[in-house]
């Protein structure tokens, strides 16, 4: 695929103010959601949940893309639709988590490294054929007291750029997820400078690989204080803050910036979005959009509680955290009562 069809493709995924819901959980994450609500931990399970969450009626209004997780990709949904081409029916673009988790970082533990690059380019041309228009790949990097080191920045970010360029090379987009962990009592500045030292090694590497900008959406972080920091500063202090990293570290022709939510509630999230769209859409080069798993599944995840009798409640929690991102797309979210006022559409 020409890099003009993928740049098309990421401009399609958060068009009208939309976002990206990603549903990816591998097994083991998804598993251990599961057992802290006292949900059975099986393939069945597993199934209806994210049967439930692409069967939402009206999704396609807020959500523009969907990332789904191998198991699932290769699923049907309990109508016996391929779960990828009924994400497509519903207006909304498949695509599917393609690492393989993290390990230790040889030299460098506790530090982590994504696994996943051997063999991938024949990975993604089988996800392509059952339906993917696209990929994600999280690496993930820790703040501790000496941590992060040069050599675990550096081994992501080579490791986010050679996934990158495969999944160019194969007409995937990439989706590039650079994750600095909300763990830690470091404050936001610190948070604001691992995340810039993070992003300039991304957009390096992914330079030396030959990545089009024009072709990726990027998913980070945004710039927080520590979940342990006593100061969580407030929604303007963060929206600044990670603006002013992403506008020194994102190259302006990369067309779309998709946050993850790292575990924030989700009306924060949705508040902390609203607030950079509210105060920066004027000038940034990129849709400033979402990526959310937890932050839209979370509170419906708590009323299904495994449950398929409560499938239309948490059906309509889940639209309404996405029509709430929606919102905080276009700088209309009202954060005071948790209300999504669509008034135009985003760009
Ligand atoms: P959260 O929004 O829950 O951080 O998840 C995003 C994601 O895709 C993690 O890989």
């Amino acid at each position: 695929m020409s890099v003009a069809k993928l740049a098309g493709l990421a401009v399609q995924m958060v068009a009208h103010g939309k976002g990206l819901l990603a549903i990816d959980e591998s097994i083991g994450t998804c598993d251990r959601r599961f057992a802290a609500l006292g949900i059975a931990q099986t393939v069945d399970r597993r199934r209806a949940w994210r049967d439930l969450i692409v069967t939402t009626p009206g999704l396609g209004q807020s959500i523009g893309a969907i990332i789904l997780n191998e198991e699932t990709i290769r699923q049907t949904t309990l109508a016996g639709v391929p779960f990828a081409a009924a994400i497509r029916d519903a207006g909304i673009i498949p695509g599917v988590k393609v690492d393989s988790g993290t390990i230790e970082l040889a030299g460098h533990a506790p530090e982590r490294i994504t696994e996943g690059l051997d063999g991938l380019k024949a990975r993604l041309e089988a996800f392509a054929a059952v339906g993917a228009r696209f990929a994600k790949w999280r690496g993930v990097i820790t703040i501790a007291a000496d941590i992060p080191t040069r050599g675990c920045i550096e081994a992501n970010a080579q490791t986010l750029a050679r996934y990158a360029a495969i999944c160019q090379q194969v007409g995937l987009l990439p989706v590039i997820e650079p994750e600095v962990l909300m763990d830690g009592p470091h404050d936001l500045a610190r948070c604001a400078v691992v995340t810039e030292a993070v992003l300039h090694a991304v957009f390096r590497h992914a330079d030396e690989q030959g990545v089009a900008l024009e072709g990726l959406i990027l998913k980070p972080n945004m710039v927080l204080p520590g979940s342990d920091c006593p100061d969580q500063s407030d929604l303007v202090t963060i929206a600044d803050a990670t603006v002013r990293s992403l506008l020194r570290a994102v190259p302006a022709a990369v067309p779309a910036v998709a946050f993850l939510s790292g575990g924030q509630p989700g009306a924060l999230a949705s508040a902390r979005l609203n607030a950079m769209n509210d105060r920066f859409k004027a000038r940034i080069p990129w849709q400033l959009s979402f990526s959310f798993a937890r932050a839209i599944q979370q509170p419906a995840l708590e009323i299904w509680n495994g449950r398929d009798e409560r499938a239309e409640a948490a059906q309509a929690a889940i639209a309404h955290r996405a029509m709430c991102d929606h919102a905080a797309r276009c700088g209309t979210y009202d954060a005071s009562t948790d209300v999504p006022l669509i008034r135009a559409q985003a760009a």
